[in-house]
């Protein structure tokens, strides 16, 4: 079939996953023909990703069922695409060598994204555990530019739904509102729908070739504070800031077995350390606003709108 002028054939892994639906979404919309490689249904299939699979099909989407472990599977459904970007979850990050070796082996691949979608994990330095939870991510990385795979390393900071429902848990009456270290330090909290558009505009983009792309719009810079004192402008409460010394963060990092440690270290370096803003975005960096002035991201105070009209669902894999 002919392809429309300007649009690239996108493969996603992990399409069915809390960050990977939003850039199925958003690949459909902007008229890219799109492909999903998911693990074949199977009696442990959750009831929302039939769901979900059937919402993809409905929209065109080309669902391939396979394991990670196909490579033969994975180079010939490759051979079909131009863009790659995966959205697997974290426990799957170290897999991600398979697919380079596919794409390796595919030789036909222009974009590769590996699944990031967090901090900007080449220029922080968080506590021991989040620290080799980001090695992961970081090896991945650097396997891809061994292979010389033109590739485009997302830094897509908090995703926002998922953080608001964790920090200020819209869904529960509770008048308590836990706030880490100070609550001074600034965060960058990028709606999920937001993520996914962005996320296809830098896949498709000459300039973000063998770039890293930064997501910080300024009206999406909050600190904890702010974020509560916004939620209580809202909704007309007064809630209950309870605070976690610094001390107790990292002592909970040391002693918690892993993988328990890991939140609290993830927690401590956007909420205490501040690390999603601890670095300068030079003139000559990518930064997802200023490389799409056209395009609005949604505001804090817009999300916020949003949980008070229809709440997204958490996340199932949530802090908690
Ligand atoms: N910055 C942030 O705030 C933030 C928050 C959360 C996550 N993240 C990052 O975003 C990325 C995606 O995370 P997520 O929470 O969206 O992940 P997720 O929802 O848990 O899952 C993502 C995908 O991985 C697939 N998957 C899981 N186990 C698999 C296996 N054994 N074989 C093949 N596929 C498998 C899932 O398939 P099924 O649907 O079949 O299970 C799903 O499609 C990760 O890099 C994560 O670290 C960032």
């Amino acid at each position: 079939m002919a392809r429309q002028a300007g649009t690239s054939r996108i493969l996603i892994f992990g399409g069915t996953g809390y960050i990977g639906r939003h850039l199925v979404r958003a690949s459909v919309s902007a008229g890219h023909p799109t492909y999903v490689y998911a693990r074949p249904a199977g009696p442990q299939t959750r009831p929302s990703n039939l769901d979900l699979c059937r919402e993809f099909r409905s929209i065109s989407v080309h669902i391939i069922e396979g394991e990670l472990e196909e490579h033969e599977k994975i180079v010939a459904t490759l051979k079909q695409v131009d863009i790659v970007i995966s959205a697997l979850a974290y426990p799957q990050v170290p897999d991600q060598l398979k697919i380079i070796d596919a794409i390796v082996s595919a030789g036909n691949i222009k974009r590769f994204l590996p699944s990031d979608f967090g901090c900007e994990e080449d220029k922080i330095m968080p506590l021991p555990p989040f620290q080799e939870f980001l090695e992961k991510k970081r090896k991945i990385r650097r396997a891809t530019e061994a292979a010389g795979i033109p590739f485009t390393f997302i830094a897509a900071n908090c995703l926002a739904a998922y953080f608001v429902n964790f920090l200020l848990h819209p869904h529960d009456p509770r008048d308590d509102i836990v706030v880490y270290g100070d609550g001074e330090a600034k965060a960058v909290l990028n709606y999920e729908e937001d993520i996914g558009k962005y996320t296809i505009r830098v896949a498709n983009d000459p300039r973000a070739c063998n770039r890293i792309v930064t997501y910080r719009p300024k009206s999406n810079i909050i600190s904890q504070h702010e974020l509560i004192s916004l939620w209580e402008e809202k909704t007309g409460r007064t809630f209950k800031r309870v605070y976690v010394p610094e001390e107790d963060m990292v002592k909970l990092s040391q002693t918690l077995p892993p993988p328990e440690n890991i939140p609290v270290s993830i927690l401590h370096s956007i909420f205490v350390k501040g690390d999603l803003m601890s670095y300068k975005i030079n003139e000559d960096d990518l930064e997802a606003s200023r490389l799409y002035p056209e395009m609005q991201f949604t505001t804090i105070d817009q999300l916020l709108d949003v949980f008070l009209t229809d709440p997204p669902e958490p996340a199932t894999a949530a802090f908690e």
